[in-house]
């Protein structure tokens, strides 16, 4: 089965990064026989620029058939006034609601060699490993009633939270799935003292627990008391499950437990498709980082990480990606840091380029 795979850098640094795992692509096509059939297309300001939208249709389309995705970032000043319908980011939304990308996995692991980059002391975050599950395709981010409307004499800025009793269920079964491959345990969040949607969430989470995952340990939180026992003590979680707005906030702040966000990659799954492989996208959970683009300074381990996770969640090779993850572990144990890693003590920092040289090189001394 030939594997295929749609490149979309978007902007910023998205190019540059991608540049890199373009190079990681083809070290496992020559040194491990796994061959990708890889085109690149635009998306985000890139797109705009080009087209006047952020994902033209042919590039949606293309994005319905390839086997994975991978998404560099989107987004930058230069795009900022345009329009809401055009905004870069509308174009990584829609590929997420019209794949139906449900269950967005967002790994927040500290490498040890980086454990004092962390804000958290070192004993808090060193061997920290937890997945967030975030719902990624409803929620308040898509209810409708949507918009800006007229209430007399102002305006009013209107947005929904709507779950249904399925949405809720298959994200909480991505999260079962993932705990027993894991420790097997599953924390849930949500405002059930506040909202509505957060009750039904709650029960239905609990329902799929009883009746299908009873084996799993499950326990809930207010999401923001969640918050705060991250920040206090993040190794007493192991899957997080949670709705797509308090899983945007609370994997942005568990991204920053582990010091550096140039290293959090990430995974959006949807239902299998013909061939049995789940619906992909991979991205790194940085942004474009407009400030450094064009300048060699980026960090391509999220993205390479990202790359990572779709071995092992597309193409079924979880050793491929553990190589992948050890070879990345050792290049940073041997100090090698890119800009966003320096600490004050300051040094010589490798450029995005170097950086993927040295991960190609452990890689090498993998085999
Ligand atoms: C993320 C981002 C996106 C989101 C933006 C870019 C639309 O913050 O992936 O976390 O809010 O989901
Ligand atoms: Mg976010």
């Amino acid at each position: 089965m030939a594997n295929t795979l749609l490149i979309l850098p978007g902007d910023g640094i998205g190019p540059e990064v991608m540049a890199e795992v373009r190079k990681v692509i083809d070290w496992f096509g020559k040194k491990r026989g796994l061959v990708f059939d890889v085109s690149e297309d635009l998306v985000g300001g890139a797109a705009y620029d080009a087209h006047g939208t952020p994902l033209t249709d042919a590039t949606m389309a293309r994005a319905q058939e390839v086997d994975a995705v991978l998404l560099g970032a989107v987004g930058g000043p230069k795009w900022d006034s345009l329009p809401f319908e055009v905004k870069p980011e509308r174009g990584l939304l829609r590929l997420r609601k019209e794949m139906d990308l449900y269950a967005n996995l967002r790994p927040a692991r500290c490498f040890d060699a980086l454990a004092d980059f962390s804000s958290l002391k070192r004993e808090v975050v060193a061997g920290l490993d937890i997945m967030i599950v975030r719902e990624l395709t409803g929620g308040v981010y898509f209810g409708e009633p949507r918009g800006i409307f007229r209430e007399g004499n102002e305006r009013v800025g209107i947005n929904t939270q709507r779950y249904t009793e399925s949405e809720i269920a298959r994200v909480a079964r991505s999260a079962f799935e993932l705990a027993r491959r894991r420790q097997n345990r599953v924390c849930s969040m949500e405002k059930a003292n506040v909202m509505e949607s957060g009750v039904l969430w709650r029960e239905v989470v609990q329902q799929v627990h009883d009746a299908e995952y009873p084996d799993v340990e499950l326990s809930d939180m207010y999401a923001d008391a969640g918050a705060m026992q991250l920040t206090r003590w993040p190794k007493q979680f192991d899957v997080i499950v949670t709705d797509n707005l308090f899983g945007d906030l609370l994997s942005d702040l568990a991204a920053m437990l582990t010091g550096s966000l140039g290293m959090l990659p990430s995974a959006s799954l949807g239902a299998p498709m013909g061939n049995g492989r789940p619906k992909a996208l991979y991205e790194p959970v940085h942004g474009s980082a407009p400030d450094i683009a064009g300048q060699g300074r980026a960090n391509p381990i999220a993205c390479i990480l990202s790359f990572g996770m779709a071995l092992r969640y597309s193409f079924d090779q979880g050793t491929e990606a553990d190589r992948l993850e050890t070879a990345i572990e050792k290049v940073l144990a041997s100090g090698a840091r890119t800009a966003d890693l320096m600490g004050p003590e300051g040094g010589t920092p490798l450029s995005t380029a170097q950086m993927g040289d040295a991960i190609l090189k452990a890689l090498d001394e993998t085999l």
